[in-house]
């Protein structure tokens, strides 16, 4: 399929009408546990190994008949061309009229044509090449990582997350926000001849970001810092203004790596820093492993796929409108943040790729918190609220500390609260019943190690862009975080003046109230 203007509006799809009747007729009202009682094959039928990855997706309010009706409407609405269509490096987010490659940073050494391969490869040696070096100066003590949204959230997620293999004797601190308290937060911790600023914005044009850059140079040379080549680095596609910013040091990458998709890009220098190059390339190994499983299992063995459609079933046929993420693991504790940015930025649309409004509703809202801590919050809801919201667990087998005791809780705790909002419980009625027949997934891990990390977020990348490509819009441009930008930036000077002129009523009244000049 060569232009994504032809695509298959997937609500027109003769597919779709079977899986409403489906729906009306049976799925509706499909319980869990007659389905489990029904079928004692349930459990093989709705799981399945992927790279790296195990996932039970069996206490879904799915059947055989709906998960078969959702493959073929994949099918009918072309999903697979589009994949391949995303896999051949075409401009497929039309938008921008970019390709979407972020494949590419985690595709081996000569195992790809694309023209772009070979710079790819030298620009990963150079970043790894310092990574080492930076890892191996005792002098640098802290590295600050300043950068917003997808040059934030991954690279600081994924080194708490793959903490226990990081390089002792380093700091990681992440400065994203433009509230000052964030960066001198960090100022007070870190001296300037031990510290390494990472300069991380695609653009190099970020307000936030380029705010607390200007703020960290300013620190820096008046606490005396000298030698900015040592003590600053730019990562981004914007090598000219990082120049401007008389930064050197910089590693580069290209339009076609989307924000949220750029860990795998010099955006990731700082994960390099904390696990080394070894463990740097098992998360694009990772990674690579599931993008071959995308890009060549067969639809019905297909996790992404299996997820994406789900995921589509959810959202338009049962009405769900939002899912919780529960990793049972701490180290996982900024995923949440990270899998909100990477779903809800991608597919929060309300127009197709022509920019006509879409005829069905696209992204959930994405939510959550590690277990056990989600338990003893907001679970209440997810147990006996008025609605259902489909939770998904991370549990990892091998722990990666040696505390006795732990482990064995945590992982019960997660399978107990799979076990609790599927099975529900009656007892005297009103308060203490629980209703039960609530959805969940249930992912598991061997270890939390970069090779699974890497290939879990590419399984959710995946997972995007297959629900995306089936509500037809486009998952890789975000024109929804312009305007507030714009206003932001009228508003600057007119708090500082306290001008109110032409506003309307409520922002004038706001405006006032927080004028530094009333
Ligand atoms: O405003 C949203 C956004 O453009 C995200 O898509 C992006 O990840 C973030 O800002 C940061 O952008 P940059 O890396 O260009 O500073």
């Amino acid at each position: 399929m060569a232009s994504d203007a032809r695509r298959l509006h997937c609500d027109q799809a003769p597919a779709w009408a079977e899986l409403q009747s489906y729906f009306d007729g049976v799925g509706r009202d499909l319980d869990l546990r007659d389905a489990f009682r029904a079928d004692p094959a349930r459990f093989d039928a709705f799981s399945q190994d992927a790279p790296h990855v195990f996932a039970d997706l069996s206490k879904n309010l799915i059947d055989i008949k709906a998960e078969a009706l959702l493959l073929q409407l994949a099918r009918e609405c072309g999903l697979e061309q589009h994949r391949d269509a995303m896999f051949a490096g075409e401009p497929i987010n039309v938008t921008e009229g970019r390709a979407v490659k972020h494949w590419l940073l985690r595709t081996p050494r000569g195992a790809s044509s694309d023209p772009d391969a070979i710079e790819v490869h030298a620009t990963l040696d150079a970043m790894l090449a310092y990574a080492e070096k930076v890892r191996a100066d005792s002098a640098i003590t802290d590295v600050v990582n300043i950068g917003i949204g997808g040059s934030d959230l991954g690279p600081q997620m994924a080194v708490l997350a793959l903490e226990e293999f990081a390089v002792p004797g380093k700091r990681f601190h992440f400065v994203s926000n433009v509230d000052g308290h964030e960066l001198a937060s960090v100022l007070r911790q870190v001296r300037p001849e031990s510290t390494l600023f990472l300069i991380a914005s695609k653009t190099f044009t970020t307000v936030e970001t380029m705010t607390n850059a200007q703020s960290a140079r300013t620190w820096f040379e008046a606490q005396g810092g000298r030698d900015v080549a040592r003590h600053f680095a730019a990562l981004t596609t914007n090598i000219a203004a990082a120049a401007d910013f008389d930064i050197t040091t910089t590693f580069g990458f290209w339009d076609w790596v989307g924000g949220r998709y750029s860990l795998w890009s010099a955006i990731g220098l700082p994960i390099a820093i904390a696990i080394g190059t070894e463990r740097f390339r098992e998360l694009l190994a990772g990674a690579h492993a599931m993008d071959r499983h995308f890009a060549t299992s067969p639809l019905a063995r297909n996790l992404p796929v299996r997820l994406g459609v789900l995921d589509v079933w959810y959202r338009n046929f049962h009405g769900f409108a939002s899912r919780s993420i529960a990793p049972y693991h701490s180290a996982l504790k900024r995923l949440p943040a990270y899998l909100q940015q990477l779903e809800m930025e991608s597919n929060g649309k309300r127009v197709d790729m022509q920019g006509m409004p879409l005829a069905q509703a696209s992204s959930p809202v994405l939510w959550g918190e590690p277990g056990t801590n989600g338990q003893h919050a907001y679970f209440q809801m997810l147990h006996q609220g008025t609605d259902r919201v489909p939770v998904e667990f991370i549990a990892v087998k091998h722990a990666g500390h040696t505390l006795a005791g732990h482990h064995g809780q945590l992982l019960a705790n997660g399978l107990a609260q799979a076990q609790a909002l599927m099975q529900g419980k009656a007892d005297r009625g009103g308060h203490r019943d629980f209703p039960g027949n609530r959805p969940s997934t249930f992912f598991v891990f061997d270890r939390l190690d970069p090779a699974t990390l890497g290939a879990f977020l590419a399984l959710y990348e995946h997972r995007v862009f297959v629900s995306g490509s089936l509500w037809g819009l486009n998952s890789f441009d975000q024109w929804g975080v312009e305007l507030g930008k714009v206003l932001a930036k009228a508003l600057v000077p007119r708090l500082d003046a306290g001008d109110v002129a032409g506003l309307d009523a409520s922002t004038a009244g706001l405006l006032k109230r927080l004028t530094p000049r009333h």
